[in-house]
C-alpha cells in the first residue's frame, strides 16, 4: 500500500538550508516536547574539556534554545565538576537525540555563566524542595553514604526554618521562608558557533548539514551570519 503521508522517517533537511540553523534545532526541541516518547525530551549531553584536554559528558536539560540570541541555556552546579572544567576552558558541545523523531541536533560554542540578578530570579521560581537541595548536595564531590546525604537535606531545611527530614519524611506543603540562591549554583549560557542537524535516512542515507560562524571576542557580544554546508552521512 503506498501512502504519500510524510513522516518524519523519510524527512529531509529543507533546501535551501535555513539561514539560522537555531530556529530549526528550537522546533525540534518544541516537537520533542509535543511528541514526548521519554521522560525529559529537553535532555542533552554536555561535553567539557578539563586542563588536560580530556572530555567528559553527561546530561543536562537545556531549558532554552535561543534562536535569534543564538544561544542554549542550562543550569548547574558552578562547582560541579563540569563548573570547574568549564572556568578552566569555557569551549562546550551538546548533543540531542531524539531516536522515535529521528533526529539529532549537535552544536558547540562558548559559555557565559548568567548573571547574580538572572540565577535568583530563576531560583525564586523553583520549588523549595529543589532550593534546599542544591544547599544540601555539593555536586560532584565524594559523600559518605545515602544516608548522610539525607542528613545534609534536613540540616539544610532545617537551617533555613523549615519542618523538614529529610528524604522519605513527610513535607510541609507550603513554606513561609525564602530559601535564598547559593553563590555555587546557576545558569550558562551556551553561545553557539557551529551547529549540526542530522535526520535519519533510509539505508543509513541520513540528511546532514553544519552552520559555522564566528563569536565576536566574549561570547554574547554577537557573532558573523551563518555559513552552511550539507554534509556525507
Ligand atoms: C535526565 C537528566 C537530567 C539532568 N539534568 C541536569 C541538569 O539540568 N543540571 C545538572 O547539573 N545535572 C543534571 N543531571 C545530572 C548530570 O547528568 C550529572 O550527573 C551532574 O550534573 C554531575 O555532573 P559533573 O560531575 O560532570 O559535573 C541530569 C541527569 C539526567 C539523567
Amino acid at each position: 500500500m503506498s501512502s504519500n503521508k510524510k513522516t518524519f522517517w523519510t524527512e529531509t533537511l529543507p533546501d535551501p538550508l535555513p539561514a539560522n540553523p537555531l530556529d530549526l534545532a528550537a522546533q525540534w526541541l518544541a516537537e520533542a516536547k509535543r511528541h514526548a516518547a521519554q521522560p525529559n525530551p529537553d535532555a542533552m549531553v554536555l561535553a567539557t574539556v578539563d586542563d588536560r584536554g580530556h572530555p567528559s559528558a553527561r546530561v543536562v536539560l537545556c531549558k532554552e534554545i535561543a534562536a535569534q540570541q543564538g544561544y542554549l541555556l542550562f543550569y548547574t552546579n558552578y562547582a560541579s565538576r563540569k563548573g570547574s572544567e568549564l572556568k578552566a576552558n569555557p569551549r562546550a558541545a551538546i548533543v540531542f537525540h531524539w531516536d522515535h523523531l529521528h533526529r539529532q541536533v549537535r552544536a558547540e560554542g562558548q559559555v557565559q555563566p548568567l548573571s547574580d540578578l538572572e540565577n535568583d530570579a530563576y531560583h525564586r521560581t523553583r520549588p523549595w524542595q529543589k532550593q534546599v537541595g542544591v544547599w544540601a548536595s555539593r555536586q560532584s564531590q565524594p559523600v559518605e553514604s545515602r544516608q548522610a546525604l539525607a542528613a545534609a537535606v534536613a540540616r539544610e531545611a532545617q537551617r533555613f526554618g523549615i519542618p523538614y527530614d529529610g528524604p522519605g519524611s513527610a513535607e510541609p506543603d507550603e513554606i513561609s521562608v525564602t530559601v535564598p540562591r547559593p553563590p555555587h549554583w546557576g545558569g550558562y549560557r551556551l553561545y553557539v558557533d557551529a551547529v549540526e542537524l542530522w535526520v535519519e535516512g533510509e539505508y543509513r542515507i541520513h540528511d546532514r548539514a553544519r552552520w559555522t560562524r564566528s563569536l565576536h571576542g566574549a561570547a554574547g557580544t554577537g557573532a558573523t551570519a551563518w555559513s552552511a554546508t550539507r554534509l556525507q552521512p
